[in-house]
């Protein structure tokens, strides 16, 4: 990586806890290297109790933007100055522009979940869809297939069913959806609602690394040909859902080029530049195995 900085580098950052498994500065670093920029990102493990004054401090010591995680990402909003429409209907923010003071939130987790999935936009029109789990993830995911992909039908399936029915009347409230349906995890007649959806989302974080061996279900009878099944885990990069479903002859889709692709939105918010995608693809794919 690049050890020399100017009196002018540009630093960006990670606010989050805890930070230790995130590939953000990976990412970010490799991709300045790169492209010969002159920018640093640093990752910061801020308890919610220090958010307030981390976020001052980013702003003291000019800090161009940083990425916002878990479990910063809601209550970031009360110290930005404006939100992005996207981080405003979502109600999460994932990155945060410094503008001279001026800080502004998005949600760039909704690009990366629109790219990843345009290429199946045709079949996803007008047919039903299931999204497993029910917070801010998946919250980002409904946002994105209501505003982009028009299902005829969205199912949430989540443990805790109240959770599934929030995000419902969320999205009543915030877009006049009506046509979003919640089950709790798992009587048989989900299955049923699974293997009749052309897409199936997972947004939780079941299947991560380290407890690999843990899925939300574990009958594949649930997945047939021709479904589109995605998974946002990126480590395993083939979790055992994505096993189960492309063993039905399921079309996948794993976490990775979603964290490419929200990284790759963050970084032109910042930066102005395109994010070395295809190669941080790969990168990605040997520091993660
Ligand atoms: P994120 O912002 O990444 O979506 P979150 O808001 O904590 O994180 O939501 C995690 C989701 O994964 C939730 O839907 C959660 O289910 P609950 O609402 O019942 O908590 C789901 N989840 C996490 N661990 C789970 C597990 N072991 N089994 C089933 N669902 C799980």
């Amino acid at each position: 990586m690049r050890n020399t900085f100017s009196n002018d580098t540009r630093l960006l950052g990670l606010l989050g806890h805890p930070i230790r498994h995130s590939y953000s500065p990976f990412i970010y670093n490799i991709s300045a290297q790169l492209l010969n920029l002159d920018l640093l990102y640093l990752p910061f493990d801020i308890p919610p109790s220090d958010l307030k004054s981390a976020v001052r401090g980013m702003v003291t010591l000019g800090f161009k933007g940083w990425n916002v995680t878990i479990p910063h990402k809601e209550t970031i909003k009360k110290h930005l100055s404006n939100l992005s429409e996207e981080a405003a209907l979502v109600g999460a923010v994932n990155t945060v522009v410094n503008d001279v003071g001026n800080l502004v939130g998005y949600n760039t987790d909704v690009h990366g979940i629109h790219e990843v999935l345009l290429p199946f936009k045709d079949e996803v029109g007008g047919l039903e869809v299931t999204v497993l789990g029910a917070g801010g993830a998946a919250r980002a995911a409904v946002y994105s297939l209501i505003k982009y992909f028009r299902p005829a039908k969205i199912h949430i399936i989540n443990r805790t069913e109240q959770r599934a029915d929030s995000l419902k009347d969320y999205f009543y409230n915030k877009m006049r959806y009506s046509e979003i349906k919640t089950y709790i995890l798992f009587p048989p007649e989900v299955h049923e609602v699974i293997s009749n959806s052309k897409l199936v989302v997972n947004t939780t974080s079941v299947g991560m690394f380290p407890e690999v061996d843990s899925q939300l279900f574990y009958d594949p009878k649930v997945f047939n040909r021709g479904q589109i099944v995605f998974d946002m885990v990126y480590n395993p990069i083939e979790t055992g859902l994505l096993k189960m479903a492309k063993g039905e002859g399921a079309v996948t889709i794993n976490g990775l080029r979603m964290l490419v692709s929200q990284a790759a939105k963050s970084f032109e918010l910042w930066t102005g530049q395109e994010l070395p995608a295809p190669a941080i693809h790969d990168a990605l794919l040997n520091y993660i195995k």
